[in-house]
This record gives structure tokens, C-alpha cells and sequence, in this order.
């Protein structure tokens, strides 16, 4: 079925990853091979609902010259943000007080008047709700999944989560000589809010110690033995992968900050691993935060390929006359799923994932004492 002449916005939303603009190249250029124009809305959906923030416009066309040259560039060129949703925004009252107010229907109301037929929503499973909650307002919507964490439903990988292990891979080789150089326990922190892949898939192909993950409750008495144990066996030195959101047998998760209308920043964790096990195994310790250096920078391979890949397809769904769907990798295909499926729940780490157990098979502790 071929469809009429279009106008389609595109927007980023929540955290950026890695990949973000090579989803962007590849909807430009497929929206372009059909004719169609595409139109980037700046920081979420901020240039719509603040436009006097953007003198340079909120709204921009994306022509291929755009978007030629910047596949290969981490961020996101129209920017994005977590404390944008347009149905819950913190606005500031004219009494100087900041309420949640619901802008959803200004929002419809702005791509009515730009003339735009639909919109790519490219974000985590909170940008995908709003985007869900938008397309039940009547906008035509197609979401492309995307966040470090990989914990989306319905898709084997979400773009962003390649880099973000690759990266941290990197770091903590680097982290193995200068711990065994002093005969240090170093704890790595890493991003992944309650999932666990980074730091699994991290910590697996790093050659971790340990592995504390948010699925697997850990008791830092077992961490320690495990440790002490492959010190006595001639190992002086020991590195532990901890995810943000890893917590012990009965105790919760460590949260850094809280704020309105956004999620709660999760951290600290790993400096409190690392004190904990300098006192039960007697060495020095130290904590590295990888944090959001593993949001930055160029996407790998991989990411690049699923972005533009992910960007041309969530075009070819609208050009199919879909819509309310999520593109979603499904090896060997691309699929599209319903946006309230994938949004339904998180992708958790299984606590009998092959990975899991490889890990265990290799002497890796995820200090619950298995
Ligand atoms: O969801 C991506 C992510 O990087 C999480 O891993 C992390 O908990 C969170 O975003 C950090 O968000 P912020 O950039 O607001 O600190």
C-alpha cells in the first residue's frame, strides 16, 4: 500500500545512548526515499510545549544533509530529556509554586497545527509509555527502543547497551593491573537502573570476581569467602561488577536522589560493597563509578547498525500503515510489536540465565551462596 505524501516528527526522550543519531540518520533516509518529510522536535517534546526556549525553532526539518554525518556520533543532535512528560510537567504557578500539570492535549494540539501526520518516538519504557499514552490521544505513533539498560520487553536488544558493556569491559581490563599491582579488592559500579545485563555481561566478559545484580539478592558475607578464597588459592587481587540497582537479602536498593515527576537516581552502592569488604576480607578496596561515561561517546558497531536499521524500520511500519507499534529486534528479523506489550513489563535478568550460570560455571560469585 503506498501512502499519501507525509509529514512525520521524531523526537529522543529519556537518557541519551549510544545510537540515538544513527537512529535518526536511518529514519531521514528512509522517510526521504519515499518522498516524505521528517521533522525533529528539540529535548523531548520541550520544543513543542516551550517553544520560547528554542529561538532557533523547537521543531526542525531533517533533510539528508542533516543527518549525513552523524551516525558514528554518541548523544543526540535534538537533544532529549527525563523531566519532560507532557503529562505530568512540573510548572512553575504564578504564586512561584511548582504543580504537575497535564499538557498532553496543547501537545496533540501543536502537531495538529504543524500538519504532522505521526511521530517516531525513540526512547526507554518511560518515553514509550508517554509515547502509548499519546497514540490513545489519537496521534499515529511508531516507538523505537532504546536505552543502555537492554531491559526492554520484546526485543533482544534495545540499541545503546552494546557500547555501554563494551565500554565497561574496557575499563575494568584496565582496572585488573592496577588492582593486582597493589593487591586490591576494586568494586566497579555500573549503570543499568534495576536490570542487571551490564554489569552480567560486563563483569562475564571482564573476568569479574564477583557480580552483584538487582535480580539476585547478595549477602556480602558470601562476597568476602568467595574472595578469601581465591586469595588463598594464589589470586591476590579481586574485581566486583556491582550494578546500580544490586541490593542485599532483605535490604533495598541505594538511591542517591530523589526528585519529583522523575525517577529516583539510583548510586552509592558500590562504595558501600567496597568499605563492607575491606573489613571482611582485610584489603584495601577502592570503588570506581563508571556511571554515565558509559552513556557517552561513539556507538559501536552493532549500535550503529540497529539504530539506522531501527530508524528506517519504524518509517517502513507507518509507510505499512501501522501504527501504536514498537519496532523490535527479533532475530533474524526486525518485528513490530505492540507499544502496551513491550511497554508491559521489564526485562529482567533470569536468575537461571545461561549467562548467569556460565558465570557461576567460571567461579564467579553473585554472593547469594550458590
Ligand atoms: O536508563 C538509563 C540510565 O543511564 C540508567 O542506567 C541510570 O540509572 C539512569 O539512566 C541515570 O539517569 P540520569 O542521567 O538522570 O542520571
Amino acid at each position: 500500500m503506498t501512502v499519501a505524501a507525509k509529514r512525520v516528527a521524531i523526537n529522543t526522550g529519556g537518557g541519551d545512548a549510544p545510537g540515538l543519531n544513527a537512529v535518526i540518520h536511518g529514519a531521514v533516509y528512509a522517510a526521504r526515499g519515499l518522498g516524505w518529510q521528517i521533522f525533529g522536535i528539540r529535548d523531548g517534546y520541550d520544543g513543542f510545549l516551550e517553544p520560547q526556549n528554542y529561538p532557533d525553532g523547537g521543531l526542525r526539518e531533517l533533510r539528508r544533509s542533516t543527518v549525513r554525518e552523524i551516525s558514528h556520533l554518541g548523544g543526540t543532535i535534538l537533544g532529549t530529556t527525563n523531566r519532560g512528560n507532557p503529562f505530568c510537567r512540573p510548572t512553575k504557578q504564578p504564586d512561584g509554586s511548582v504543580r504537575e500539570v497535564d499538557r498532553s492535549d496543547e501537545l496533540i494540539e501543536c502537531f495538529r497545527k504543524n500538519s504532522l501526520d505521526a511521530l517516531i518516538a525513540v526512547g526507554g519504557d518511560g518515553s514509550l509509555s508517554i509515547a502509548h499514552k499519546l497514540q490513545d490521544k489519537g496521534l499515529r505513533v511508531v516507538g523505537v527502543p532504546k536505552t543502555i539498560d537492554n531491559d526492554l520487553e520484546s526485543t533482544v536488544l534495545t540499541f545503546g547497551f552494546n557500547t555501554a558493556v563494551s565500554f565497561a569491559t574496557e575499563c575494568i581490563d584496565r582496572l585488573h593491573s592496577t588492582a593486582l599491582s597493589h593487591r586490591r579488592v576494586i568494586v566497579v559500579e555500573v549503570m543499568g537502573r534495576n536490570a542487571g545485563w551490564i554489569a552480567l555481561h560486563s563483569g562475564l566478559a571482564a573476568r569479574a570476581d564477583a557480580i552483584l545484580i538487582p535480580e539476585i539478592p547478595y549477602e556480602i558475607e558470601n562476597v568476602a569467602a568467595c574472595l578469601c578464597r581465591k586469595h588463598h588459592d594464589g589470586k591476590p587481587y579481586s574485581i566486583v561488577v556491582v550494578a546500580e540497582g544490586a541490593k542485599p537479602l532483605g535490604g533495598d536498593v541505594s538511591v542517591r536522589s530523589r526528585e519529583v515527576s522523575r525517577a529516583e537516581q539510583l548510586g552509592g552502592i558500590g562504595e558501600t560493597v567496597a568499605a563492607q569488604l575491606q573489613e571482611l576480607t582485610g584489603k584495601e578496596s577502592r570503588c570506581v563509578v563508571l556511571g554515565h561515561l558509559l552513556r557517552g561517546g561513539s556507538p559501536t558497531a552493532i549500535d550503529r547498525i540497529l539504530g539506522v536499521t531501527f530508524g528506517a524500520a519504524a518509517v517502513q511500519a507507518l509507510s505499512m500503515g501501522m501504527d501504536g507499534v514498537m519496532v523490535a529486534l527479533n532475530p533474524p528479523r526486525i518485528d513490530f510489536v505492540p507499544i502496551q506489550v513491550a511497554i508491559a513489563k521489564l526485562k529482567l535478568v533470569p536468575q537461571d540465565s545461561d549467562f548467569v550460570l556460565v558465570s557461576r560455571a567460571l567461579d564467579i560469585s553473585f554472593g547469594d551462596g550458590a
